[in-house]
Protein backbone atom coordinates (compact mmCIF):
# COMPACT_ATOMS: atom_id res chain seq x y z
CA UNK A 1 0.00 0.00 0.00
CA UNK A 2 1.35 3.50 -0.93
CA UNK A 3 1.05 6.32 0.83
CA UNK A 4 0.32 9.28 -1.43
CA UNK A 5 0.69 12.88 -0.40
CA UNK A 6 0.73 14.63 -3.55
CA UNK A 7 -1.79 15.79 -6.47
CA UNK A 8 0.30 14.66 -8.86
CA UNK A 9 1.52 11.35 -7.19
CA UNK A 10 -2.30 10.35 -7.15
CA UNK A 11 -3.26 11.62 -10.48
CA UNK A 12 -0.03 9.17 -11.73
CA UNK A 13 -1.21 6.10 -9.94
CA UNK A 14 -4.51 6.45 -11.04
CA UNK A 15 -3.76 6.61 -14.55
CA UNK A 16 -1.23 3.70 -14.59
CA UNK A 17 -4.23 1.70 -13.22
CA UNK A 18 -6.34 2.96 -15.83
CA UNK A 19 -4.06 2.31 -18.08
CA UNK A 20 -3.67 -1.25 -17.20
CA UNK A 21 -7.81 -1.75 -17.43
CA UNK A 22 -8.39 -0.94 -13.92
CA UNK A 23 -11.33 0.31 -12.51
CA UNK A 24 -10.48 2.67 -9.84
CA UNK A 25 -12.87 2.85 -6.34
CA UNK A 26 -12.35 5.66 -4.06
CA UNK A 27 -13.46 6.00 -0.19
CA UNK A 28 -13.31 9.53 1.12
CA UNK A 29 -12.00 9.89 4.87
CA UNK A 30 -10.72 12.18 7.33
CA UNK A 31 -8.98 9.43 9.11
CA UNK A 32 -8.86 7.91 12.63
CA UNK A 33 -10.51 4.88 10.42
CA UNK A 34 -13.16 2.71 12.21
CA UNK A 35 -14.89 -0.60 11.65
CA UNK A 36 -17.19 1.27 9.76
CA UNK A 37 -14.52 2.84 7.53
CA UNK A 38 -12.92 -0.42 6.85
CA UNK A 39 -16.44 -1.77 5.97
CA UNK A 40 -16.81 0.96 3.08
CA UNK A 41 -12.97 0.07 1.84
CA UNK A 42 -14.29 -4.02 1.41
CA UNK A 43 -17.36 -2.92 -0.30
CA UNK A 44 -14.83 -0.81 -2.59
CA UNK A 45 -12.91 -4.08 -3.41
CA UNK A 46 -16.06 -5.65 -4.56
CA UNK A 47 -16.97 -2.56 -6.85
CA UNK A 48 -13.49 -1.81 -8.60
CA UNK A 49 -9.78 -3.23 -9.22
CA UNK A 50 -7.78 -0.52 -7.48
CA UNK A 51 -8.64 1.11 -4.50
CA UNK A 52 -7.67 4.72 -3.01
CA UNK A 53 -8.67 5.87 0.20
CA UNK A 54 -8.26 9.35 1.08
CA UNK A 55 -7.28 10.92 5.23
CA UNK A 56 -8.01 14.32 5.02
CA UNK A 57 -9.41 16.31 7.88
CA UNK A 58 -10.99 19.02 5.83
CA UNK A 59 -10.85 22.12 7.94
CA UNK A 60 -13.55 24.05 5.43
CA UNK A 61 -16.14 21.38 6.75
CA UNK A 62 -15.83 22.40 10.35
CA UNK A 63 -18.05 25.28 11.44
CA UNK A 64 -16.23 25.76 14.63
CA UNK A 65 -11.99 25.63 15.27
CA UNK A 66 -11.85 23.44 18.23
CA UNK A 67 -13.83 20.73 16.86
CA UNK A 68 -11.21 20.67 13.82
CA UNK A 69 -8.71 21.23 16.55
CA UNK A 70 -9.89 17.88 18.23
CA UNK A 71 -10.53 16.36 15.48
CA UNK A 72 -8.46 12.84 16.08
CA UNK A 73 -5.93 12.10 13.60
CA UNK A 74 -3.78 8.64 13.35
CA UNK A 75 -2.42 8.59 10.03
CA UNK A 76 0.45 5.72 11.08
CA UNK A 77 -2.83 3.64 12.73
CA UNK A 78 -5.46 4.41 9.69
CA UNK A 79 -2.28 3.10 7.20
CA UNK A 80 -1.91 -0.10 9.55
CA UNK A 81 -5.47 -1.09 9.89
CA UNK A 82 -5.96 -0.70 6.23
CA UNK A 83 -3.32 -3.18 5.95
CA UNK A 84 -4.76 -5.48 7.99
CA UNK A 85 -7.63 -5.80 5.74
CA UNK A 86 -5.12 -8.09 3.51
CA UNK A 87 -6.92 -8.74 0.13
CA UNK A 88 -9.10 -5.63 0.24
CA UNK A 89 -6.56 -3.29 1.97
CA UNK A 90 -6.46 -0.24 -0.39
CA UNK A 91 -3.17 0.33 -3.62
CA UNK A 92 -2.94 3.82 -2.22
CA UNK A 93 -3.68 6.22 0.80
CA UNK A 94 -3.86 9.59 -0.59
CA UNK A 95 -3.34 11.82 2.28
CA UNK A 96 -2.31 15.25 1.41
CA UNK A 97 -1.27 17.86 3.59
CA UNK A 98 -3.92 21.13 3.72
CA UNK A 99 -1.91 23.12 1.73
CA UNK A 100 -1.95 20.77 -1.02
CA UNK A 101 -5.66 20.79 -1.45
CA UNK A 102 -6.09 23.98 -0.82
CA UNK A 103 -2.97 26.24 -1.34
CA UNK A 104 -5.42 29.34 -1.23
CA UNK A 105 -8.82 29.62 0.34
CA UNK A 106 -10.93 28.95 -2.65
CA UNK A 107 -12.88 31.34 -4.78
CA UNK A 108 -15.30 28.59 -5.85
CA UNK A 109 -17.30 26.24 -3.67
CA UNK A 110 -19.99 24.15 -4.41
CA UNK A 111 -23.30 24.57 -2.89
CA UNK A 112 -26.20 21.94 -3.13
CA UNK A 113 -29.16 24.31 -2.44
CA UNK A 114 -32.40 23.28 -0.37
CA UNK A 115 -31.17 19.64 0.75
CA UNK A 116 -27.83 21.57 2.88
CA UNK A 117 -30.67 23.80 4.61
CA UNK A 118 -32.08 21.77 7.42
CA UNK A 119 -30.91 18.92 9.48
CA UNK A 120 -27.35 18.87 9.99
CA UNK A 121 -27.20 22.07 7.46
CA UNK A 122 -29.24 24.25 9.99
CA UNK A 123 -26.87 24.25 12.71
CA UNK A 124 -23.59 24.18 10.64
CA UNK A 125 -23.47 26.98 8.50
CA UNK A 126 -21.02 26.05 5.63
CA UNK A 127 -20.75 22.40 6.48
CA UNK A 128 -22.58 20.65 3.53
CA UNK A 129 -20.77 23.54 1.25
CA UNK A 130 -17.37 22.80 2.81
CA UNK A 131 -18.29 18.61 2.07
CA UNK A 132 -19.69 19.36 -1.91
CA UNK A 133 -16.74 21.69 -2.32
CA UNK A 134 -13.73 18.93 -1.27
CA UNK A 135 -15.54 15.60 -2.38
CA UNK A 136 -15.88 17.29 -5.91
CA UNK A 137 -12.28 18.75 -5.41
CA UNK A 138 -11.39 14.61 -4.62
CA UNK A 139 -13.24 13.72 -7.40
CA UNK A 140 -11.48 15.94 -10.08
CA UNK A 141 -7.92 14.70 -8.36
CA UNK A 142 -8.82 11.13 -7.94
CA UNK A 143 -10.85 10.86 -11.05
CA UNK A 144 -12.59 7.26 -9.14
CA UNK A 145 -14.81 5.50 -11.67
CA UNK A 146 -16.44 4.33 -8.20
CA UNK A 147 -16.77 6.41 -4.74
CA UNK A 148 -18.00 4.81 -1.79
CA UNK A 149 -20.02 6.94 1.31
CA UNK A 150 -21.65 5.94 4.44
CA UNK A 151 -25.37 5.60 5.15
CA UNK A 152 -24.54 6.90 8.72
CA UNK A 153 -24.25 10.39 6.93
CA UNK A 154 -27.69 9.78 5.70
CA UNK A 155 -27.74 13.85 4.63
CA UNK A 156 -24.32 13.97 3.16
CA UNK A 157 -25.24 11.12 1.19
CA UNK A 158 -27.87 13.00 -0.36
CA UNK A 159 -26.06 15.79 -1.31
CA UNK A 160 -23.62 14.04 -2.80
CA UNK A 161 -26.24 12.02 -5.29
CA UNK A 162 -27.64 15.07 -5.95
CA UNK A 163 -24.27 16.98 -6.74
CA UNK A 164 -23.29 14.05 -8.79
CA UNK A 165 -26.34 14.10 -10.70
CA UNK A 166 -26.92 18.15 -11.24
CA UNK A 167 -23.18 18.43 -12.15
CA UNK A 168 -22.76 15.45 -14.41
CA UNK A 169 -20.05 14.80 -12.46
CA UNK A 170 -18.76 10.88 -14.22
CA UNK A 171 -18.43 8.68 -10.97
CA UNK A 172 -20.69 5.75 -9.76
CA UNK A 173 -21.73 6.51 -5.96
CA UNK A 174 -22.34 3.34 -3.89
CA UNK A 175 -23.38 3.53 -0.22
CA UNK A 176 -22.46 1.19 2.57
CA UNK A 177 -24.87 0.45 5.90
CA UNK A 178 -24.08 1.73 9.74
CA UNK A 179 -21.50 -0.07 10.84
CA UNK A 180 -22.36 -0.45 14.49
CA UNK A 181 -20.85 -1.38 18.27
CA UNK A 182 -21.86 -4.98 19.56
CA UNK A 183 -24.80 -2.17 21.96
CA UNK A 184 -25.67 -0.40 18.89
CA UNK A 185 -23.68 2.85 18.71
CA UNK A 186 -22.45 4.18 15.73
CA UNK A 187 -19.30 3.85 14.82
CA UNK A 188 -17.69 7.68 14.45
CA UNK A 189 -14.28 8.87 14.83
CA UNK A 190 -15.93 10.98 17.80
CA UNK A 191 -16.68 8.20 19.91
CA UNK A 192 -12.89 7.94 21.06
CA UNK A 193 -13.82 11.56 22.87
CA UNK A 194 -16.64 10.42 24.86
CA UNK A 195 -15.85 9.17 28.45
CA UNK A 196 -17.16 5.56 29.65
CA UNK A 197 -20.25 7.62 31.17
CA UNK A 198 -20.76 9.50 27.99
CA UNK A 199 -20.40 6.78 25.79
CA UNK A 200 -23.46 4.62 28.24
CA UNK A 201 -25.68 7.68 28.03
CA UNK A 202 -25.10 7.82 24.29
CA UNK A 203 -26.80 5.01 23.80
CA UNK A 204 -30.26 6.76 24.12
CA UNK A 205 -29.91 7.07 20.17
CA UNK A 206 -29.89 4.27 18.80
CA UNK A 207 -32.43 2.87 21.47
CA UNK A 208 -34.70 6.28 20.26
CA UNK A 209 -34.03 4.63 17.13
CA UNK A 210 -35.53 1.33 17.35
CA UNK A 211 -38.41 2.76 19.53
CA UNK A 212 -39.23 4.92 16.20
CA UNK A 213 -38.81 1.36 14.35
CA UNK A 214 -40.63 -0.33 16.59
CA UNK A 215 -43.39 2.03 16.69
CA UNK A 216 -43.46 1.94 12.92
CA UNK A 217 -43.54 -1.69 12.97
CA UNK A 218 -46.47 -2.05 15.14
CA UNK A 219 -48.56 0.00 12.67
CA UNK A 220 -47.65 -1.45 9.85
CA UNK A 221 -48.33 -5.05 11.46
CA UNK A 222 -51.90 -3.72 12.53
CA UNK A 223 -52.27 -2.82 9.02
CA UNK A 224 -52.20 0.93 9.36
CA UNK A 225 -50.32 3.78 7.53
CA UNK A 226 -46.91 4.96 8.42
CA UNK A 227 -47.36 7.72 10.71
CA UNK A 228 -44.77 9.92 10.96
CA UNK A 229 -45.61 12.00 14.24
CA UNK A 230 -46.09 8.57 15.98
CA UNK A 231 -42.45 7.52 14.55
CA UNK A 232 -40.89 10.33 15.82
CA UNK A 233 -42.89 10.70 18.94
CA UNK A 234 -41.76 7.54 20.08
CA UNK A 235 -38.01 8.68 19.34
CA UNK A 236 -38.60 12.04 21.45
CA UNK A 237 -39.77 9.80 24.30
CA UNK A 238 -37.06 7.97 24.51
CA UNK A 239 -34.98 10.88 24.41
CA UNK A 240 -36.31 12.56 26.88
CA UNK A 241 -35.73 9.79 29.27
CA UNK A 242 -32.19 10.43 28.98
CA UNK A 243 -31.09 14.01 30.46
CA UNK A 244 -27.14 13.57 29.86
CA UNK A 245 -28.27 13.77 26.16
CA UNK A 246 -29.04 17.65 24.23
CA UNK A 247 -30.81 17.02 21.50
CA UNK A 248 -29.95 19.32 18.24
CA UNK A 249 -32.32 18.12 15.85
CA UNK A 250 -34.99 14.71 15.65
CA UNK A 251 -36.57 14.63 12.48
CA UNK A 252 -38.54 12.95 10.38
CA UNK A 253 -38.42 13.24 6.62
CA UNK A 254 -38.84 12.03 3.40
CA UNK A 255 -35.33 10.16 2.55
CA UNK A 256 -34.96 11.79 -0.83
CA UNK A 257 -36.23 15.40 -0.27
CA UNK A 258 -35.18 15.80 3.46
CA UNK A 259 -38.51 17.49 3.31
CA UNK A 260 -41.82 16.82 5.39
CA UNK A 261 -42.65 13.39 4.41
CA UNK A 262 -45.75 13.11 1.85
CA UNK A 263 -49.07 12.11 3.07
CA UNK A 264 -49.22 8.61 2.01
CA UNK A 265 -45.21 8.14 2.64
CA UNK A 266 -44.42 4.48 2.56
CA UNK A 267 -40.66 5.48 3.81
CA UNK A 268 -39.39 8.36 6.16
CA UNK A 269 -35.63 9.02 7.78
CA UNK A 270 -35.54 9.31 11.05
CA UNK A 271 -32.27 11.78 11.62
CA UNK A 272 -30.95 13.08 14.80
CA UNK A 273 -28.30 14.78 16.24
CA UNK A 274 -27.44 15.23 19.46
CA UNK A 275 -24.84 16.20 22.15
CA UNK A 276 -23.44 13.95 24.41
CA UNK A 277 -20.93 15.68 27.09
CA UNK A 278 -18.16 17.21 24.85
CA UNK A 279 -19.38 14.93 21.73
CA UNK A 280 -22.11 15.84 19.15
CA UNK A 281 -22.81 12.59 17.41
CA UNK A 282 -25.48 11.54 14.39
CA UNK A 283 -27.24 9.12 13.90
CA UNK A 284 -30.42 7.73 11.42
CA UNK A 285 -32.82 4.80 10.74
CA UNK A 286 -34.47 4.74 7.49
CA UNK A 287 -38.48 3.34 8.40
CA UNK A 288 -40.00 1.31 5.68
CA UNK A 289 -36.32 -0.18 4.15
CA UNK A 290 -36.73 -3.38 5.64
CA UNK A 291 -33.27 -3.96 5.70
CA UNK A 292 -32.42 -1.02 7.12
CA UNK A 293 -35.11 -1.54 9.84
CA UNK A 294 -33.57 -5.22 10.60
CA UNK A 295 -29.77 -4.14 10.88
CA UNK A 296 -30.96 -1.46 13.49
CA UNK A 297 -33.22 -3.37 15.64
CA UNK A 298 -30.70 -6.36 15.73
CA UNK A 299 -27.68 -4.14 16.57
CA UNK A 300 -30.15 -2.52 19.49
CA UNK A 301 -31.39 -5.97 20.65
CA UNK A 302 -32.96 -5.78 24.51
CA UNK A 303 -29.26 -7.51 25.94
CA UNK A 304 -27.87 -4.56 24.46
CA UNK A 305 -30.11 -1.65 25.13
CA UNK A 306 -31.74 -2.32 28.70
CA UNK A 307 -35.43 -2.65 29.62
CA UNK A 308 -36.31 -0.14 27.37
CA UNK A 309 -35.36 -2.06 24.22
CA UNK A 310 -38.10 -4.55 25.06
CA UNK A 311 -40.73 -4.73 22.03
CA UNK A 312 -42.56 -7.02 19.55
CA UNK A 313 -39.29 -8.38 18.04
CA UNK A 314 -40.88 -11.38 16.96
CA UNK A 315 -43.27 -9.36 15.04
CA UNK A 316 -40.52 -7.23 13.85
CA UNK A 317 -38.85 -6.22 11.05
CA UNK A 318 -37.16 -9.58 11.70
CA UNK A 319 -40.05 -11.23 10.61
CA UNK A 320 -40.63 -9.54 7.54
CA UNK A 321 -37.30 -8.97 6.33
CA UNK A 322 -35.04 -11.05 4.09
CA UNK A 323 -33.05 -13.54 6.45
CA UNK A 324 -29.14 -12.76 4.86
CA UNK A 325 -27.06 -9.89 6.56
P1 LIG B 1 -15.69 10.59 7.76
O1 LIG B 1 -16.51 11.09 8.88
O2 LIG B 1 -14.28 10.14 8.06
O3 LIG B 1 -16.46 9.43 7.06
C1 LIG B 1 -15.94 8.83 5.90
C2 LIG B 1 -17.01 7.90 5.36
O4 LIG B 1 -17.26 6.88 6.31
C3 LIG B 1 -18.34 8.62 5.09
O5 LIG B 1 -18.88 8.16 3.87
C4 LIG B 1 -19.17 8.20 6.28
O6 LIG B 1 -20.57 8.18 6.00
C5 LIG B 1 -18.66 6.79 6.52
N1 LIG B 1 -18.93 6.31 7.89
C6 LIG B 1 -18.66 6.94 9.05
N2 LIG B 1 -19.10 6.21 10.09
C7 LIG B 1 -19.67 5.10 9.57
C8 LIG B 1 -20.32 3.95 10.13
N3 LIG B 1 -20.47 3.81 11.46
N4 LIG B 1 -20.78 3.00 9.30
C9 LIG B 1 -20.63 3.14 7.95
N5 LIG B 1 -20.04 4.19 7.35
C10 LIG B 1 -19.55 5.16 8.16
O7 LIG B 1 -17.74 11.87 6.02
C11 LIG B 1 -16.61 12.33 6.01
O8 LIG B 1 -15.55 11.74 6.63
C12 LIG B 1 -16.26 13.61 5.26
O9 LIG B 1 -17.38 14.46 5.29
C13 LIG B 1 -15.80 13.37 3.81
C14 LIG B 1 -16.89 12.74 2.95
C15 LIG B 1 -14.52 12.51 3.79
C16 LIG B 1 -15.43 14.75 3.17
O10 LIG B 1 -14.46 15.38 3.89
Amino acid sequence: MERLTSIAGVRAHVAAARSAGRRVALVPTMGALHAGHLALVRLAADHADTVVVSVFVNPTQFDRPDDLAAYPRDLEGDEAALVALGGAAPAAVFAPAAEELYPHAPLTTVHVAGLTERLCGAGRPGHFEGVATIVTKLFNVVAPDVAVFGRKDAQQLRVIRRMVADLNLPVEVVDGPTVREPDGLALSSRNRRLSAADRATALALPAALRAAVLTAVEHREAGHPLDPAAVRAAAADRLAREPGVTVEYLEVVDPETLGAPGDAARRVLVALAAHVGPVRLIDNVEVGDLDDERRLVHATGPTATGPTATGPTATGPTATAPAED
